[in-house]
């Protein structure tokens, strides 16, 4: 951005698409298909991924967004991401661009348009544009857009070496903010910067009781000494579907997942430093071992048996479990 010694030019059309190109050839970037209710269509140049800057999910927050993983050109889980993506709209009083099968029709066309196999389907609902105030403008139509990308991609080290945590100093979310996955992230973002920072891979909230909550964009999971799987309540953290199936899967194949039993309770930290394992589950991480939480290892601070069984567990259930969708490429 320089500004100094130069009158800023006043772009048209055609000079203001070129600026967007070059924006995206100075950052290329792994978007294959964006679809947008304003623009009434599926794009495929990142150059025209764009909002008009006055919707309010831009300069106030609000909107939400939700996202699903593509693997071997099936859609995996999309039913409970959809049911989280209208619950987090009712908290945040979005209004709906359509019903939830127009919805769900969009995100797997625009997920055909792609021709990505294997990657991410993000999705989001905008209270639309039309002014800078804070509640929605009058005659706000809402946004709803999907977009196809890489997904995030996070290092092979974490899943053979295991990754180290630390406790951020930032506070947890209040209830109703961590359970509705709105577009506002500060604290998540703060904390995994916070992290890395301290030379940490990432963060975890711990609430005001004392109890584990959640980390940056995944959910965290213990083993204890006895062997029981052990996960925090729902109530004030996200309701992550990639935890919700691992505990059904882990219920149903207990001896394969390499524990004694399930639990959904408060885990006091306490408690959770004297476990066997610290699991990282998330749509995009799947299923991770922490191996080290602040200056203290877990278990043997090697990753251990029932991350590695969970995580094949999930594989399988997402090449081949009944909760795919084909995608009509
Ligand atoms: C704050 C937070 N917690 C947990 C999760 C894990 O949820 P899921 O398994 O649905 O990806 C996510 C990711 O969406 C998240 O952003």
């Amino acid at each position: 951005m320089t500004v100094e010694g130069r009158t800023l030019p006043l772009l048209d059309e055609g000079q203001m698409l070129a600026e967007l190109r070059a924006l995206r050839s100075r950052q290329p970037v792994e978007y294959s298909a964006f679809y947008s209710s304003q623009l009434n269509g599926i794009v495929t140049d990142p150059a025209l991924m764009v909002l008009p800057f006055d919707d309010h999910i831009v300069h106030r927050g609000h909107g939400i967004f939700d996202t699903a993983a593509i693997v071997a050109g099936q859609i995996y889980d999309l039913d409970a991401h959809l049911d989280r993506f209208l619950l987090s709209a009712d908290r945040s009083k979005l209004r709906l661009p359509g019903s939830r099968e127009q919805m769900r029709d969009i995100i797997i066309q625009t997920a055909a348009v792609s021709a990505r196999r294997d990657g991410s389907i993000r999705y989001w609902l905008s209270s639309g544009p039309g002014s800078l105030e804070l509640t929605p403008a009058r005659g706000a139509e809402p946004g709803f857009f999907v977009m196809i990308f890489a997904g995030l991609s996070y290092p092979e080290r974490w899943y053979t070496e295991g990754l180290r945590v630390m406790t951020t100093t930032y506070p947890i979310k209040a209830p109703l903010y961590a359970m509705t996955k709105a577009t506002n992230y500060l604290p998540n973002v703060l904390m995994q910067m916070e992290a890395k920072e301290a030379g940490f891979d990432n963060g975890v909230f711990i609430d005001e009781d004392g109890n584990v909550g959640e980390s940056s964009n995944m959910n965290v999971a213990f083993v204890t000494r006895h062997g029981t799987l052990v996960h925090p309540k729902f109530d004030h953290i996200l309701s992550g579907c990639t935890s919700l199936r691992l505990l059904e899967l882990a219920r149903a194949h207990r001896d394969r997942a390499h524990v004694t039993g399930v639990e959904v309770r408060d885990i006091p930290v306490a408690e959770a430093r004297t476990c066997r394992e610290m699991l990282l589950l998330g749509s995009s991480i799947k299923v991770a071992p922490a191996i080290q939480w602040d200056d203290q290892a877990i278990g043997d601070g090697k990753p251990g048996p029932v991350s590695k069984a969970l995580l094949q567990l999930l594989e399988e259930d997402m090449r081949s479990g009944d909760r795919l969708i084909p995608v009509p490429y």
